[in-house]
């Protein structure tokens, strides 16, 4: 197997720009510009900056993955079978509180690898997610959806799910959270820009949701993309957030959005404690117990005075301790439901999704609702999941759901898995129709087209869909599949040597 072209790593590493989105701020906000950028958030994608050498064996793959050095480029390898292929690492993501995940870059195209970095521990590990995957490889996709939480902005080519002009981002810049900055920067003054303290609570609570609130499923209202939030808006004039119902007593260590709307702190006190009161993004780090401390005492000044509380120094040792999550390998979060005593955490779930905020519009609440379930039961399989999206789904009057690709194509996909093949057919086509350019609905399509018998268009669906997103290995394999299964095996395996060249070009 030939060793990856090692694409300059100047190459790679000049895609990044931070500073320079942020320089217009640094001539009057000097200090709240290098607090940010000196902050995790500031930090959060980067070149790799960890160079160490490591080797990890998954067993169930039967894969070698090892980390080494090439000169000054991170290379991140996979041995199965004998066969060894190279990848330069391009990004880092994460600061490193945790520890850092990788991005590698085939052309224009972003994968996650399936090496992480563990600042515990110091070592290489996989990255959670991959412990229990047979075909561990270099091909899960870095979606736009992924980088809105850890980037400042995206130049993601249209219709792709990962393929990227250069520079591909930029890091967290002041504008996701304060929001559009031309009106500021011809008239500085204040009022002319968000600033999230002056925000209704919602508002203000959705400039850190955005990131911080990722919820069992997020939904992108109708022609809306991830990027269309701004800061000043709440979140449900672009997408809604749905979690799953749980037990008071069964905390779920999942978000701190999700851990501090349970806390009498914040419930009782008439939305008055939010993020902000006790995290500044331009903040010093510095005496954190003390800082704390002052804003606990801010409201519970009284107890102590009347002496009704032991004197205390601190108060997060006892009321905020540590939660080790049991979704998350290697991690663990700050328990920001304030109890008076210590809870457990325990992941005790219901079956329900309920909006974190209603959508404001009926009709778009049953919808989102409806895609959230869908989305549950892509991952989790599950009959209920699925009887719950299509009879909301389903029963959306005819106007919303006709104009509506996603919807179309998830009542299409249920059909199909009940052998409604006719009817998926004419869905899907209805969402590549006006969605031409997605390469996902191309694939959708052919794969039911072929199931209904239709083999030369299916055909024809694939392979649009390649052309469109020569990335995604699921046309190329369906594609092969359906060759061999009707006795074409030199067309089979050229399917599959398109994709291995796809691979090895870029
Ligand atoms: C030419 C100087 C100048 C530049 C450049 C500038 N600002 Fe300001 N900014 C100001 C002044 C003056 C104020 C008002 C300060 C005050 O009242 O304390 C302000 C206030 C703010 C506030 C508080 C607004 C409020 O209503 O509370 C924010 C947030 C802010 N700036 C962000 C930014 C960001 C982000 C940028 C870069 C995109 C930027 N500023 C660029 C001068 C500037
Ligand atoms: C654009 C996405 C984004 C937004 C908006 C955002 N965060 Fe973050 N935040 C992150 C990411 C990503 C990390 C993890 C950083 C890392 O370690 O890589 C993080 C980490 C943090 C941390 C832990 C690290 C530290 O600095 O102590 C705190 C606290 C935090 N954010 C608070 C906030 C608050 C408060 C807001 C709203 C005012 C906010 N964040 C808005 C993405 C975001
Ligand atoms: C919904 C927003 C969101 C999405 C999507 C998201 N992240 Fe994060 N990520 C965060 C936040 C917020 C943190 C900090 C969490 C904390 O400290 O509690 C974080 C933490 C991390 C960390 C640990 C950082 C550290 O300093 O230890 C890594 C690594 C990471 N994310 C990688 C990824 C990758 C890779 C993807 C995409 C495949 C991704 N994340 C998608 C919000 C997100
Ligand atoms: C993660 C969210 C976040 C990011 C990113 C961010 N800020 Fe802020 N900023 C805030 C919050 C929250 C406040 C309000 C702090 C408070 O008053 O409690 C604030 C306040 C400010 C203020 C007003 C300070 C004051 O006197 O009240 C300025 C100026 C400012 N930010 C500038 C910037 C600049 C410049 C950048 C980019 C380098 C930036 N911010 C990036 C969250 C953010
Ligand atoms: C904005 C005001 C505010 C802030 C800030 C605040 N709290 Fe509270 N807290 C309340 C209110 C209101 C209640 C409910 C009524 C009461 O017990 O006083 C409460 C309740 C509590 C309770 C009892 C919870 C229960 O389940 O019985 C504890 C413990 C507590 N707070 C600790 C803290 C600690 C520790 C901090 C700092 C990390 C803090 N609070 C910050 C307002 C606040
Ligand atoms: C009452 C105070 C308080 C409030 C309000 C608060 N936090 Fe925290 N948060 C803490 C403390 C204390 C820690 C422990 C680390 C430290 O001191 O910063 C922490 C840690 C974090 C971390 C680092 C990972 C972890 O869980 O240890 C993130 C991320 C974070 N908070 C995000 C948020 C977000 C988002 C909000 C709003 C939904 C929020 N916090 C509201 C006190 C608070
Ligand atoms: C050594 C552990 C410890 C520390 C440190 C601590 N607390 Fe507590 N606190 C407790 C316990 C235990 C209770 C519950 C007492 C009970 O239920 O009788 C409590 C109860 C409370 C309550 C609820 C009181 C009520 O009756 O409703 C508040 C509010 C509170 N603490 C605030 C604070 C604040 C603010 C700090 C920091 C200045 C702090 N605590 C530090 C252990 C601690």
């Amino acid at each position: 197997m030939p060793k990856w072209p090692s694409v300059a790593s100047t190459f790679l590493l000049a895609g990044l720009s931070t500073g320079a989105a942020q320089q217009p701020c640094a001539r009057c906000h000097a200090s709240e510009v290098t607090a940010f950028e000196n902050s995790p958030m500031g930090r959060s994608i980067s070149p790799p900056t960890v160079f160490t050498e490591g080797r990890i064996v998954h067993k169930l793959s039967g894969s070698t993955l090892t980390v080494s050095k090439d000169g000054p480029v991170l290379e991140h390898s996979l041995d199965r079978h004998g066969v060894t292929t190279k990848y330069p690492v391009a990004y880092s993501v994460g600061a490193g509180i945790v520890g850092y995940s990788y991005i590698v870059r085939l052309g224009q195209y972003l994968y996650q690898s399936p090496i992480s970095y563990y600042t515990q521990t110091k070592g290489w590990d996989l990255t959670p997610g991959y412990e229990t995957d047979p075909n561990l490889d270099f091909t899960h996709q870095i979606s736009s959806g992924c980088l809105f939480c850890h980037t400042g902005s995206v130049n993601l080519v249209k219709g792709t799910v990962n393929r990227f002009s250069d520079p591909p981002f930029t890091s967290i810049s002041c504008e996701r959270c304060h929001g559009p900055s031309a009106a500021h920067l011809s008239n500085p003054v204040p009022g002319s820009i968000v600033n999230p303290a002056k925000l209704t609570a919602a508002r203000r609570d959705s400039v850190c949701e955005q990131c911080h609130l990722e919820g069992d499923a997020r939904i992108l209202n109708p022609g809306r993309d991830w990027w269309d939030f701004q800061s000043g808006q709440a979140t449900e004039s672009v997408f809604a957030t749905y979690l799953k119902t749980s037990d008071p007593d069964h905390l779920r260590a999942v978000s701190q959005s999700e851990l501090l709307a349970r806390s009498q702190c914040a419930t009782q006190s008439g939305g008055r404690l939010w993020c902000g009161t006790c995290h500044n993004p331009h903040g010093d780090p510095q005496n954190r117990a003390q800082e704390i401390q002052k804003v606990c005492l801010s409201c519970h000044a009284a107890i102590f005075k009347a002496g009704a509380h032991q004197p205390a120094e601190e108060c997060t040792s006892c009321h905020m301790p540590r939660l080790r999550p049991t979704n998350v390998a290697h991690s663990a979060v700050t328990d920001h439901s304030i109890p008076r005593v210590p809870h457990q955490s325990r992941t005790a779930e219901g079956p329900e999704l309920k909006a974190w905020r209603e959508p404001p519009d009926p009709v778009l609440a049953r919808r989102d609702l409806g895609l959230a379930y869908f989305d549950l039961a892509t991952a989790s399989r599950a009959a209920p999941d699925l009887q719950h999206a299509y009879q909301l789904l389903s029963q959306l009057p005819s106007s919303a759901r006709q104009n509506d690709p996603p919807v179309e194509a998830g009542l299409a996909s249920i059909l199909l898995a009940q052998d409604q093949v006719k009817l998926a057919v004419q869905l899907f086509r209805n969402a590549v129709i006006q969605q031409p350019s997605d390469a996902r609905y191309a694939y959708c399509l052919g794969a039911a087209l072929e199931r209904a018998g239709d083999f030369r268009e299916a055909v024809n669906q694939l392979r649009r869909s390649i052309a469109l997103d020569p990335s995604q290995p699921d046309a190329y394999l369906e594609l092969a599949q359906f060759y061999k299964k009707t006795g074409h095996e030199a067309e089979s395996l050229d399917a599959l040597r398109d994709y291995q060249r796809f691979r090895s070009v870029n």
